[in-house]
């Protein structure tokens, strides 16, 4: 596995994954498990930012604190994407929230983009791009073919299921990304499905199966 790749190593994970993947799981559950595994993701993707020290008054003195010293901006690709914002938003209450609409051509495979609005003036230093399915990796790589062409530089991807198919097409693409998982599954199917992964990310929350 490339340096760049960070398939998650906790247990909490891991468990949810198992309960996520479940075909006995329903759409209510489902969702609170994308919530939750997200929130855990998203403590593993940012324990790298960098912070600067503040000065602090406890109810017993001084103290030197700290706040992030970075505008952070969360990028959920719709629609499954929405599932993974609201626990991460609550952990950065002070993130933008940029929404990137693609929809895979069931056929070719090849995303469609039909929803995209660039910040009036995208000054967020870091984007953290929610998907759940990291598949042929052809609506990653999309979604960061356009936050870079909106000036951003620094994007790390979070994801809960990746394709070793999908991990591959974005470390040649955007080779600076860090990608963050769940787990890396076996193989692509031959309709695009990850295996074992979990079926349709976005038909298991919303109810549309
Ligand atoms: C799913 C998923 C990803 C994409 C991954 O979305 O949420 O965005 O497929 O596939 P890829 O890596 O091969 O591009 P989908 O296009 O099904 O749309 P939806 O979220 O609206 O269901
Ligand atoms: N999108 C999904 O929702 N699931 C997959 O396995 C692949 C793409």
């Amino acid at each position: 596995m490339s340096v760049n790749v960070f398939p998650s190593k906790h247990p909490l994970v891991a468990h949810k994954l198992a309960l996520l993947r479940s075909v006995d799981t329903k759409p209510k559950k489902f969702r609170e498990l994308v919530r939750e595994i997200a929130i855990l993701l998203a403590a593993e993707a940012t324990a790298d930012l960098d912070l600067k020290s503040v000065e602090v008054t406890t109810p017993m003195g001084q103290t030197t604190g700290h706040e992030l010293t970075y505008d952070i901006g969360l990028v959920p690709i719709l629609r499954a994407g929405l599932g993974m914002v609201e626990g991460v938003w609550e952990m950065i209450p002070q993130a933008e929230v940029w929404h990137i609409g693609l929809k895979r051509n069931e056929r070719t495979l090849e995303p469609m983009q039909y929803y995209a609005v660039k910040p009036v003036e995208p000054h967020v230093q870091v984007c953290l791009i929610l998907d759940p399915m990291l598949a042929t990796g052809g609506s990653a790589s999309a979604a960061i073919t356009l936050l870079k062409s909106w000036g951003v530089k620094r994007v790390k991807y979070l994801g809960l299921i990746a394709a070793p198919e999908g991990i591959a097409r974005l470390q040649t693409d955007h080779p600076d990304v860090p990608i963050h998982v769940g787990a890396v599954d076996s193989h692509l199917n031959e309709v695009g499905y990850i295996v074992p992964g979990l079926g349709d990310a976005g038909d298991r929350q919303f109810g549309t199966a």
